[in-house]
This record gives structure tokens, C-alpha cells and sequence, in this order.
């Protein structure tokens, strides 16, 4: 078995790889890493067959849907996942065939509903049901902790001592453990009855995790994250940096429409010379009247930069092939001491 690890802040990702067929399985894979699980494969001459993820992620953006369309293979889950885009979901015992590897699912449900682990040969992952000297929360959404004691006591640590342990999470730079490790140190692990585990559990008073509602929205449904509507505008439009926008106006050649697209107070406070005004909001309703020439240079810019690049994305499908989003925006406009005009513009 041909086995890598990929470390995202405290998120573990797994590539297992056959040697003998090249095919591979990724386990819990994070969307910030996508060019490098796929550059990691390519270097251990591995074909990734298989995108699994051990729960649906509060915490983390997962790759999985993303790295299956560009790799065409399938999305791996446990049946219970919510996750409309899951292609393969497996039930307790069932094995995934990775080449002359067998990866068994075990339901493992506590952190949350839809929890698994995965054996293959002598190693387990454990996704967050049982991490290196902890174990996953259960305050999350779908989190269970009589239901993460079961999966525990009546499952995961029945496994062979031996049996080493790789968590989606580890903080503290381990790379492992083993079953009979945590038996005997996992502080958790030694409430061996059941209510005061559970009272354990709920009485963690952990903090929620950042990006908590659009991990769960993203993970769950297959929506896009934020960051890559912005990266998916961007990667389809040109930008002018400040500076040039500024030395065509000094040399009053400005040969393209200036478009503000922020609020009507924002334009009014301050904006740029000979800028006109047209809100993100308003873009696709009044565009037929206010930008009449399709093939006009158009630079567009708003506050910060974000919301102008997804105006330039949204005008260039329209049709607008001349338009370029400013790199920046109206903040380092003003920082920089660059003129600016207030009122109601042109
Ligand atoms: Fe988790």
C-alpha cells in the first residue's frame, strides 16, 4: 500500500494508493489542496478512483465534488450523508475495491449522523469519530454523544490494539496512533460508562468552528463556496492596477467608460472622476440602457474589489469583451491619496 498524507492546518487528508494497480483512493480531501492531491498522485504514479469523505465537514471546505468533476471519478460517502452529489454511499461492512485493496466502511455515527470509518489492511481512518487523544465533538449539527459512545465502545476500539489510527484531525504534528494507544492514554476514552461520557460530551463548551454555516452549506449540498465564485470571476476577466487608471486620467485618455458599481451613498461620498454609476444590484436590470455599446472598453470598480470582479465576470458574459475590473477598489483608491469627486457624477 502506497500511503501519503497531506496536512491542512489541523485537517488530514489520505491518498492510499495500490502498487501493484496504481489505483487509488483520497479520503477527506480539502478544496484549498486540490492541485496538489492531484500533482501527488501524478508523482506516485497513482490514478485517484475514488473521492471519500468520512462525514460531512463543519469545518472545512471539502474537494470532493470539485475533484470529481474534474477527475470524473466518484464521490464516496456513507448512505446517510445529506449530500445530494454523493455517487457511491456505502453501508456498514460494505468494502470499496481500490485495486487489490479493500476498504471497509464501518457506520460510526456521533460526531455526526453520517460518520464512518474506513479499514484497510492493518491502519484505520478515522475520520473526527476518534482523533490522536480526543474524539470528534457531538454539539454540532446531526453530533450524537450516546451515539459517538456506541460507535466507540461497540465498534472503532473493538479493532485489533495493534490497528494504527489516522484522524482527519491532528493538532500537534503526530502522524499516528494505535487502537491499544488510545485504549490505555486517550483521556476520553477512560469515561468507560456510558452517561458520563455523554455528560463528558455536553459539557465540552467547545467554540464553533469558523466558516461553520458555509462549510455545512457548501459540504452539503455541492453549492460553491465564496472564495471560489470570486476565484471563478476572476480567472475570466483582466484586471487595471490603480496606477495605470490614475495616469489615464491625468492624461485625461481615458478611452473606456469608468463604471461605479457600489451603493448610491458610497458613489455620492466619493468616487472616481468621470465615473458613472451603476449598482452591482441593479447590473443586469438596467444594463440595456445604460451601456449601449457592447464593444466599449469598460472599467469597473466597487469598494474592495471583490464585487467589481464578479460585475466584470457577469458584463463579459453578456457579452462585453472590453470589460476590465480594477485591481483594488475605491479603499486603496482613497489610502493611496488619489483625487476623487462627491456628488451625483455624470
Ligand atoms: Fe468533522
Amino acid at each position: 500500500m502506497r500511503f501519503d498524507t497531506v496536512a491542512t492546518g489541523g485537517c488530514r487528508s489520505y491518498l492510499i494508493g495500490c502498487e501493484a494497480t496504481c489505483a487509488a483512493a483520497l479520503i477527506d480531501p480539502e478544496l484549498s489542496q486540490v492541485d496538489r492531491y492531484m500533482a501527488l498522485a501524478a508523482r506516485n504514479g497513482l490514478r485517484i478512483r475514488y473521492l471519500v469523505d468520512t462525514h460531512t465537514h463543519a469545518d472545512h471546505f471539502s474537494a470532493t465534488q470539485q475533484l470529481a468533476r474534474q477527475l470524473n471519478v466518484p464521490v464516496v460517502m456513507h448512505g446517510s450523508s445529506p449530500a445530494p452529489f454523493v455517487d457511491l454511499r456505502l453501508q456498514s461492512g460494505e468494502l470499496l475495491v481500490v485495486g487489490n485493496l479493500r476498504l471497509q466502511a464501518m457506520h460510526t455515527p456521533g460526531h455526526t449522523r453520517d460518520s464512518m470509518c474506513l479499514t484497510v489492511e492493518d491502519c484505520v481512518f478515522t475520520g473526527d469519530t476518534l482523533l490522536i487523544g480526543g474524539t470528534g465533538r457531538t454539539d454540532l449539527p446531526s453530533g450524537d454523544a450516546g451515539a459517538l459512545y456506541e460507535s466507540l465502545f461497540d465498534g472503532v476500539l473493538r479493532l485489533d490494539p495493534s490497528t494504527k489510527v489516522f484522524p482527519a484531525h491532528e493538532y500537534k504534528g503526530r502522524t499516528h496512533t494505535t487502537i491499544g494507544q488510545e485504549l490505555a492514554e486517550n483521556p476520553r476514552l477512560q469515561q468507560r460508562e456510558r452517561g458520563a461520557f455523554i455528560e463528558m460530551m455536553q459539557n465540552l463548551n467547545l467554540t464553533m468552528p469558523t466558516h461553520l454555516t458555509e462549510a455545512l452549506r457548501t459540504n452539503m449540498t455541492g453549492g460553491k463556496t465564496v472564495a471560489q465564485m470570486l476565484a471563478e470571476a476572476a480567472a475570466i476577466v483582466p484586471f487595471m492596477s490603480l496606477a495605470e487608471l490614475k495616469a489615464c486620467i491625468e492624461r485625461e485618455k481615458c478611452d473606456f467608460i469608468v463604471l461605479d458599481v457600489r451603493e448610491r451613498d458610497a458613489f455620492e461620498e466619493g468616487h472616481i472622476h468621470g465615473a458613472r454609476h451603476l449598482p452591482r444590484g441593479q447590473l443586469e436590470l438596467r444594463v440595456n440602457q445604460e451601456l449601449t455599446d457592447p464593444t466599449q472598453r469598460i472599467l469597473v470598480y466597487c469598494e474592495f474589489g471583490r464585487v467589481s470582479t464578479l460585475a466584470t465576470a457577469t458584463l463579459r458574459q453578456m457579452g462585453f469583451r472590453g470589460a476590465v475590473a480594477l485591481d483594488g477598489g475605491m479603499k486603496a483608491w482613497r489610502e493611496a491619496g488619489y483625487p476623487m469627486v462627491a456628488g451625483k457624477g455624470v
